[in-house]
Parts: structure tokens; C-alpha cells; sequence
């Protein structure tokens, strides 16, 4: 499973991430960022292109050498600097109230415990600071959500821990951050248990 997770899984998720609608969903979630930036499981860098020209730098956190690697050419490409600081959201190596803006992207269902990750962010956070976020998660429809929780044991096991059946906004609120704006939709052309998404912003509470 190692070999799988650490050698295969990075470069099916560059490919199966890196699609139209991401895309679209990417450049809005990262449209208002601004200033010094974290982004926690950064994956190959697939946000890269999106960010405005307000970002003054990226510090980016991912446990993954080969998303690191992957995501070389998009960094060497990229607009803003980048600094790899980091590999485990769940303790980021930052001072406290030192970042204007975190990033997480479709990372929430992976990051083993997610609440721990988001009470960093908060730390982390400058007051007036913002969580920028996509995730995929538990869906608001009974149904979906007992197809999510049967499919999520097999679920954790290919896509190497992510979950289907998450409350992502349960989780942000119980990691101290505060929802001032949320999309709750279905993402075009997934099954909907993989398709639930949560868009949105949140602060310090
Ligand atoms: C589904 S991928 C999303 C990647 C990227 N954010 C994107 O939008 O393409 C989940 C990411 O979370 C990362 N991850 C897993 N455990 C983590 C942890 N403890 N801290 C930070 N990132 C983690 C994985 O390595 C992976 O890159």
C-alpha cells in the first residue's frame, strides 16, 4: 500500500484533479487571496495558476515528496514565490497570527485529524484573516449520505484516507473558525457521493 500511496496515487490525483470544472472552481476559491498565503495539502500545485496578483508569497504544506516534485514545473512557473515549509497540516510550523489567508482545496477529507489542522489554521491566522476553501464532504441529502458512509470505507482505501462523509462545516466551526460564506453544491459530472461540495470563506471566530 505504501508503493501505491507514494509513488501511483500522487499522479493519478494530478491528473484526475487537473480538470475543467476544478478549474473554475479553483480560480473562484482562490480569487480574494492576498498577502502571505498557507496552503495546506498542496498537492502538485494545481492552484498555482489561479492566484491573484496580490499574493506576495505561498508557503505551501504536504506530506507528499512526489506531489512536491510533480508540482516543480508549476512552481518554477508560478507568479508568486513559493517555500515548501511544511508537511503536515495538522502542525504547521508557523507563528501565531503570521498568515493573511489560508488555502485548502478538496484537502479536509485526507488531513488525518482535520479539526486539529483547522485550530492551526486559526493560530495561524492574522486577526481579519481568512480560511479560502473547496471541499468535497458529508452531502446535505440522506440518501447520498448512506451510499457516502457504505462507500467510504473502500473510499479511504484507493484514494489513500480521503473520506467521502466528512460535516466540513461541522469541522470548520469545531476548529474555531467562523463561516461568513458558503456554496453547498454538487460538482458537474461526479457520482453525488463524490460530488458534495462546500465552497466557501471562513474567519476567526
Ligand atoms: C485530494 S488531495 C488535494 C490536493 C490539492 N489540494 C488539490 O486541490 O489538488 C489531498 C491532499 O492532502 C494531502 N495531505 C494528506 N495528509 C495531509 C496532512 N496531514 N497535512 C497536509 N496535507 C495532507 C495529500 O498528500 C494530498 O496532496
Amino acid at each position: 500500500m505504501a508503493f501505491y500511496g507514494d509513488k501511483i496515487f500522487p499522479r493519478v490525483m494530478n491528473r484526475l484533479m487537473d480538470n475543467k470544472n476544478n478549474r473554475e472552481i479553483r480560480a473562484r476559491v482562490c480569487r480574494d487571496l492576498a498577502g502571505d498565503v498557507v496552503e495546506i495539502g498542496f498537492g502538485t500545485g494545481l492552484n498555482l495558476p489561479h492566484f491573484p496578483a496580490g499574493v506576495t508569497r505561498l508557503q505551501a504544506v504536504e506530506p507528499s515528496k512526489l506531489c512536491i516534485r510533480l508540482a516543480a514545473q508549476r512552481i518554477d512557473a508560478a507568479a508568486v514565490p513559493v517555500r515548501v515549509a511544511g508537511t503536515d497540516g495538522q502542525f504547521l510550523p508557523f507563528a501565531d497570527e503570521s498568515a493573511d489567508a489560508v488555502l485548502s482545496t478538496w484537502s479536509l477529507c485526507t488531513i488525518p485529524d482535520a479539526v486539529a489542522a483547522l485550530h492551526e489554521v486559526r493560530r495561524i491566522l492574522r486577526p481579519g484573516g481568512s480560511l479560502h476553501f473547496v471541499e468535497h464532504g458529508a452531502a446535505t441529502d440522506e440518501a447520498v449520505r448512506r451510499w457516502q458512509d457504505r462507500l467510504n470505507p473502500i473510499q479511504r482505501r484507493i484514494a489513500c484516507g480521503c473520506n467521502l462523509n466528512r460535516d466540513i462545516p461541522a469541522l470548520i466551526e469545531e476548529g474555531g473558525l467562523r463561516i461568513s460564506r458558503l456554496d453547498t453544491y454538487y460538482a458537474r459530472g461526479e457520482p453525488k457521493s463524490f460530488a458534495a461540495t462546500y465552497e466557501g470563506v471562513a474567519t476567526a471566530a
